[in-house]
């Protein structure tokens, strides 16, 4: 007899198995039981008759409460009625652990108290389809950067300054100093980049972000690619395949996951190269034309990133934006300096930015006078500026967001379902 997985009864009709895992919803007729059982690859129908298990185990498996902990073995059969599309007919069930009575029940539940119950929670069935997407989307990363000659580094997690700006550090304390949980690789990356050429980081970020949005989590997974001798054209172009990789995966893996979710792949299968790009003055004026009121010189906010959501079905590229709306690393364009040699791209659907990058000073005078107009720390960034004084290159990379990445394949309302424990603002339990 077998021990199998959900996932592989297809292998075994007709056959004798047991399935181990949890009791996730029960019918009974008084004569026979329907048990669904799910064990992390799937869910299965079981059908039982105290003749076929014995009048104990029938009576023990009556009313017993969702998520208990049993064995359950029975014969396969193809049956395409049954969810799943087999079912098993049981001889006998072995039960692990009684279960209290479970808090989450089938039916539906207000937002604040699933995520209290964040622990319990991940077991339900959009949850599991939302990380099998998420794992497939780092997969899809890893597969598109380790294939493409990119040497994987990974950039420290302590820092002794900022990346993006003093307002969104979480300080720590370090020894008798101060430090601060990275907002990104980028700065260490960018001196990777200068040893190996084409590298990524993968790693958790952080950001003390004092607003509450359906876009925001202050610990969040970003994946950063940094490429010497590239510049900017070089670097929209990695990012379009990039996205365009990731889709088509998603696409192809995981088309089980997203029914469960509920997800309209169409507007998905449209995305395919080449998506559209446009410079920030540009969209500024198709803000004036659609009869959007924006200011320019502003960042995008949530509002305009609806819009291009309603306006393009393909993630949106937007070059070029103010230079006081961006970091204080970017280059400026050398045909009109009020301007970044930077790119976001939008998502479509309204997910908003998922890639923030572009091309990096590399002017030991430029980039002097920026983090000092910057008012940064000029001690703590000496490493940092002697890339620009032992051979400096031009070069450029971006950041995307793991999260948002999966709130849009998922059609997610909130990014908070799209990594396993989310920590947002006020938020670290459980
Ligand atoms: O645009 P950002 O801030 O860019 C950087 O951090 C650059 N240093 C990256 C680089 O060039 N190497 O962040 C990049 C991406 C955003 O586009 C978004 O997808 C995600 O990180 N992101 C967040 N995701 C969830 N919650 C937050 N609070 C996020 N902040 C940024
Ligand atoms: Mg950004």
């Amino acid at each position: 007899m077998s021990t199998v997985y959900i996932s592989e009864l297809k292998n075994y009709v007709g056959k004798d198995v047991t399935i181990r895992g949890w009791l996730y919803n029960n019918r009974s007729s008084g004569k026979i039981q329907f048990m669904q059982v799910r064990d992390g690859t799937g869910i299965v129908q079981c059908v039982l008759t105290p003749k076929d298990v014995g009048d104990e185990s029938f009576k023990a498996c009556d009313h017993l409460p969702q998520e208990s902990s049993l064995s359950v073995t029975g014969t396969v059969r193809a049956d395409k009625r049954a969810p799943g599309g087999y079912e098993l007919t049981l001889k006998s069930v072995i039960i692990h652990q009684v279960a209290e009575p479970y808090p989450i029940a089938l039916q539906e539940h207000g937002i604040g108290f699933l995520m209290e119950q964040r622990h319990l929670w991940l077991r339900s069935r959009k949850q599991t389809a939302t990380l099998r997407v998420r794992a497939e989307v780092i997969r899809a990363i890893r597969d598109f950067f380790d294939s493409r000659g990119f040497v994987l580094v990974d950039t420290p997690i302590l820092t002794p300054a900022a990346c993006e700006g003093t307002t969104t550090l979480f300080e720590v304390t370090y020894f008798d100093d101060k430090a601060y949980l990275s907002q990104s690789g980028q700065l260490y990356l960018e001196a990777a980049a200068m040893a190996l050429g084409k590298v990524y980081c993968f790693g958790p970020t952080f950001r003390a972000e004092k607003s509450k949005t359906r876009k925001h989590l202050t610990e969040f997974w970003m994946v950063e690619p940094e490429v010497a001798y590239a510049e900017l054209v070089d670097i929209m172009n990695l990012a379009e395949d990039f996205i365009a990789h990731i889709v088509t995966r998603v696409l192809e893996n995981k088309q089980e996951e997203l029914k469960v979710l509920e997800r309209d792949i169409k507007p998905l299968e449209k995305v395919k190269k080449p998506f559209p790009r446009v410079s920030y003055n540009e969209l500024a004026d198709s803000f004036e034309k659609w009869g959007h009121k924006f200011e320019r010189g502003n960042d995008l906010g949530a509002p305009e990133e609806a819009i291009i959501g309603e306006k393009f079905d393909k993630p949106l590229l937007v070059h070029r934006f103010p230079m006081a709306v961006k970091a204080f690393y970017m280059k400026s364009d050398p045909t009109d300096q009020s301007l970044a040699l930077c790119v976001d791209v939008i998502a479509p659907e309204g997910y908003g930015e998922i890639i923030g990058g572009g091309q990096r000073e590399d002017d030991l005078a430029r980039l002097t006078a920026k983090i000092k107009e910057h008012k940064l720390p000029m001690a703590a960034f000496e490493w940092y500026l002697d890339l620009r004084r032992y051979g400096s290159v031009p070069h450029g990379g971006f950041g995307l967001g793991v999260e948002r990445t999966v709130a849009w394949l998922c059609g997610s309302e909130h990014i908070r379902e799209c990594i396993p424990f989310p920590r947002m603002l006020y938020k670290i339990y459980p």
